[in-house]
């Protein structure tokens, strides 16, 4: 815990969600009671409209109002809020994954009518990688949702987490009445209010008001499903919570503006301050009073005609300030910033001073890549993102025999953004391109083409997964690498990298070879 109090009360974090669970609606609405904006719809929400063939343009549009919105800050009660926002295209996960490594806790929204989804799924693990705190809504509460104990086991088993409702709902869809407060002692009403900030209901569940207001049988229910959720669920251990065991439960509707006082309030109440960052050589305390941070995401300009970017810094330790010599651990060398700039929700603003915690944007052209530390001298490294194995395959050719340059530069440099992942094969020394979805590979060539000038073809390659791989056994090492020889491939960081081709291929490989350990992220 940072004994610093301009540390302690920041809360940096993300809200992560399947997309179409009510990401955006909440994080309107968390500014809404901010301050930041005074109206409801104010926020555009910077995922790709679900109708929209794949099309670049259209990403090119919205990416205006993604770059703004990157980080959204602001003051809540005594505290200072830093909201990192994701993209909201699933072909981009892998930016959100990068994003977490930067939050100190999350929050995970689910839909009350679908439950956990495929993309809730992968972010819960990559939350429990690095045992990141997680605070679950669960939305749409004024649509007919599912049983909420039904619910509660099925977050449990799914996101591998024990849960604690900290609100509880009183039906849904149209016969939605509000939410009991587990915390506070209180019942909230439904007031369905999709522009103002509204003031909530409270009502004593044991008076023969909460009768009148919801009416006898429903009254008896929620006493009985209360005594049950108290019979069954421990009470709840904000320690737990913080070390990433428990995740407490809140029910409501964004949309409708239900439920998220409450959940803002808890949060800022029990989510981390900025927590300790383990780098290679050693732990970083956040009140350590010399300035360490890493570089975690780094968005390419709206402007083609300017090929600067932003890269996004995340302050782990100390006090950040503007024009100070600070020293960039992989260049060898020492730079200063005369621009950073934080983030308001639609502005941003030259800064003067940062402290752990805060995401500060460095204009960079070039001199950074993901991962790169920054320190007041220490050699510092923070420990590798984590890359996970792409979904999708493409080689990636030269498609202008007079720009091989120009295409290397590009490759070279969208990597080193993280745009996507690039493996060279070792038997045929051609570059094959991983992403998780189709966008990523028009985004490449796009960008390859207004850029860097260079122009690029895609060819098929039929492949399941890339896996890491590694052995004690250097003997069998060597011999799975001769056998697999059409297949090995390094990565950018030089490790070697089993392409499997099917399911059943790879399965097969792991049995006869007992020694080899096959990874699917590029951090273990
Ligand atoms: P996302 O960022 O996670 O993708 O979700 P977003 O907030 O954009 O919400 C997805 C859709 O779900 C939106 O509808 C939004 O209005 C709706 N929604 C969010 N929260 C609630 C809620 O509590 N109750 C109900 N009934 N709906 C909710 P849309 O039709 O896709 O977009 P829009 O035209 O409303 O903007």
């Amino acid at each position: 815990m940072a004994t610093n109090p301009e540390i302690e009360r920041r809360r940096t974090f993300a809200i992560v969600a399947h997309p179409d669970a009510g990401k955006t609606s909440l994080t309107e609405k968390f500014l809404l009671f901010g301050g930041q904006i005074q109206v409801a719809g104010a926020v555009k929400s910077n995922k790709i409209k679900k109708t929209a063939t794949s099309d670049w343009m259209d990403i090119e549009k919205q990416r205006g109002i993604s770059v703004t919105t990157s980080v959204m800050e602001f003051d809540y009660k005594d505290y200072k809020v830093n909201i990192l926002d994701t993209p909201g295209h699933q072909d981009f996960a892998e930016d959100t994954y990068r994003t977490l490594t930067a939050v100190d806790s999350v929050i995970i929204v689910v839909d009350g009518a679908k439950g956990v989804e495929t993309q809730t799924r992968k972010l819960m693990e990559v939350c429990r990688m690095r045992n990141t705190p997680v605070i679950i809504f669960v939305n749409k509460m004024d649509r007919e949702a599912k049983d909420p104990f039904d619910l509660m086991d099925e977050l449990e088993e799914e996101l591998v987490i024990q849960v604690r409702p900290l609100t509880w709902p009183i039906e849904s869809g149209p016969r939605f009445k509000g939410v009991y407060n587990l915390y506070e002692h209180n019942l909230n009403l439904f007031q369905p209010s999709k522009q103002v900030v509204t003031e909530k209901v409270e009502v004593d569940i044991t008076t023969e008001e909460l009768d009148q207001r919801i009416g006898r049988d429903l009254a008896d229910k929620l006493r009985g499903e209360l005594e049950l959720i108290e019979g069954v669920y421990p009470e709840f251990n904000v320690d737990e919570y913080l070390k990433g065991e428990t995740a407490p439960v809140f029910f409501g509707s964004a949309l409708n503006n239900f439920g998220v006082e409450e959940l803002l309030n808890t949060f800022v109440e029990i989510a981390p301050s900025p927590r300790p960052v383990q780098a290679e050589e050693r732990v970083v305390m956040p009140d350590e009073p010399r300035f360490t941070g890493f570089i975690f995401k780094i968005t390419a300009n709206i402007d083609p005609n300017h090929r600067s970017c932003i890269a996004f810094c995340k302050v782990c330790s100390g006090k950040f300030s503007r024009n100070v010599p600070y020293y960039h651990v992989r260049h060898d060398k020492t730079m200063r910033f005369s621009s950073p700039t934080q983030f308001m929700a639609q502005r941003k603003t030259t800064v003067d001073e940062a402290w752990a915690g805060d995401i500060i944007g460095l204009p960079d052209n070039g001199t950074f890549k993901i991962g790169d530390t920054l320190t007041e001298g220490e050699h510092l490294h923070f420990r590798g993102l984590p890359s996970f194995s792409p979904e999708m395959f493409k080689y990636i050719e030269n498609a202008d025999p007079m720009k091989q340059k120009q295409l290397a530069k590009g490759i070279d440099q969208l990597m080193d953004e993280g745009v996507a992942q690039l493996f060279v094969n070792q038997f045929n020394g051609r570059k094959i391109i991983g992403t998780v979805g189709q966008l990523q590979f028009e985004v490449i060539q796009y960008r390859l083409e207004h850029e860097y000038n260079a122009k690029c073809r895609w060819e098929p390659v039929s492949l399941y997964k890339a896996c890491w791989i590694e052995s004690d056994d250097p003997a069998e090492l060597d011999a799975f690498k001769k056998r697999k020889y059409q297949y090995m491939a390094k990565d950018r960081e030089g490790r070697d990298v089993f392409l499997a081709d099917s399911g059943y291929v790879l399965q097969m490989a792991q049995m006869d070879f007992k020694h080899i350990k096959f990874h699917f992220t590029s951090e273990f």
